[in-house]
């Protein structure tokens, strides 16, 4: 829901220091188009990386400018996505206690991350409560804003699913929207008399004879109102069939079409395993790291011939390189024409050119601190608008106003 009839999306990083090419195509592309098209909430999660960093979170206030730099960087923009730090908003906190109080144990304990991570990271104690209530936290993240839509990779779908039940049972346990009513004559004035009567004419031939044509018709005289907010939509569509409008809507995850981006040895690039090249790599870096790639072991020779779908540098090009040059590669490769240090420089153009831009705009952020955290404040200051009117909402329906 939001004034601006647009849905909402939201989503959030956790601080973990300067972002990679992994994190570019794999999320901040995907977010770019998102702020076009939706309202947009980016935010760092910076509560949820003391879950895993809570003996040393002294990396944690570095990470979160250097992040927030790379989204600005790369084109984020505060113009149109709400960019700010989660910790600045300490209504997801009270949230996730109150969300807390009517949320199963056992839901927390099989989300999949839990015992994964605790695995992963085994050189850390994650038997901690605010590890497992890490999920909980996540979906008081979401809900706190109404987001419709969740951008999120993969690994995050079961979170945004326990989000959804967690959502569901709140309803069913606190109800519905306080004065449902009274927004429902409101929305009903915003779309204009004739529309209103024949809606109301529809929805009691619905009710009252349950003629289940006359729900089918006032469904697409919604769906056909241009000018009505998501929330007004949902609040008509519920008192169609007489559900009313929930306190929260449940949030769907927004897979991201793009596939992994693989690191320098060909695995995932991610921090933890060292392969990544930085969104601000430093040019001589970026050719070092590039020149000195594993490539397909039976290259030994120059007339060795290779197999791109072996080499960790062909998954570059998939990103990288358009038809001919990728034709180039295979043809190359496999008859033993060129060599690997031939099919790398390329890829070694191609990513310092697509960095320049960010570190150009990068720096001007590092100069000019003042303008980020203006950017941040601004940002903390509308979200928490919203976040604390939804808390007003929560209270009322819980019982916890004592006007
Ligand atoms: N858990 C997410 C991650 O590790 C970060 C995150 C926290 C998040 N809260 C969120 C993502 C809310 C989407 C929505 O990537
Ligand atoms: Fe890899 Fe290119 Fe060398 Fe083939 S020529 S092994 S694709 S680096």
């Amino acid at each position: 829901m939001s004034i601006s009839g647009k849905q909402r999306v939201l989503s959030g990083m956790r601080p973990t220091g300067q972002l990679h090419l992994g994190h570019y195509h794999g999320v901040l592309k995907n977010w770019l188009e998102l702020q076009q098209e939706y309202e947009c909430f980016f935010f760092v999660a910076d509560w949820h990386a003391l879950t895993t960093e809570y003996e040393d979170p002294s990396i944690i206030e570095k990470s979160v400018w250097d992040m927030v730099i790379d989204w600005l960087a790369v084109g984020i923009n505060p113009g149109s996505a709400k960019l700010f730090i989660q910790s600045r908003v300490p209504e997801h906190a009270e949230l996730h206690l109150l969300l807390s109080m009517s949320t199963p144990l056992s839901w927390l304990e099989r989300v999949p991350s839990y015992k994964d991570q605790q695995e992963k990271l085994s050189d850390k104690d994650l038997t901690t409560y605010g590890f497992l209530g890490y999920p909980l936290l996540q979906t008081a993240d979401i809900v706190i804003y109404k987001a419709g839509f969740v951008p999120v990779g993969e690994d995050q779908v079961s979170h945004v699913e326990l989000a959804r039940e967690v959502v569901r049972r709140f309803n069913h346990i606190y109800g519905r929207e306080p004065d449902f009513e009274k927004n429902i004559q409101a929305a009903l004035k915003k779309i204009g008399k004739k529309t209103a009567r024949l809606y109301d004419e529809l929805r009691r031939n619905y009710q009252e004879q349950g003629d289940a044509p006359s729900l089918e018709k006032a469904r697409e005289l919604l769906a056909s109102q241009q000018n009505i907010s998501i929330g007004d939509r949902e609040r008509l569509s519920g008192y169609l069939d007489g559900s009313g409008k929930a306190i929260f809507p449940e949030p769907r995850a927004l897979l991201t079409a793009a596939p992994k981006m693989m690191g320098l040895d060909g695995q995932k690039m991610s921090k933890s395993y060292g392969n990544t090249i930085l969104l601000r790599e430093n040019p001589s870096v970026v050719e070092d790291k590039i020149k000195t790639m594993p490539t397909d072991p039976a290259r030994v020779r120059l007339n060795d011939p290779g197999d791109p779908e072996k080499c960790p540098v062909w998954n570059l090009h998939k990103v990288y390189s358009d038809d001919s040059l990728k034709k180039w590669v295979i043809e190359g490769c496999t008859n033993a024409k060129i060599g690997c240090l031939d099919c790398k420089k390329p890829l070694i153009d191609a990513v310092l050119k697509e960095q320049e831009p960010i570190r150009d705009r990068a720096n001007e952020y590092l100069n000019d601190p003042e303008t980020v955290r203006g950017i941040i404040a601004e940002g903390c200051d509308a979200a928490r608008d919203i976040a604390r009117e939804t808390l007003d909402d929560v209270r009322e329906a819980m019982g916890l106003t004592y006007s």
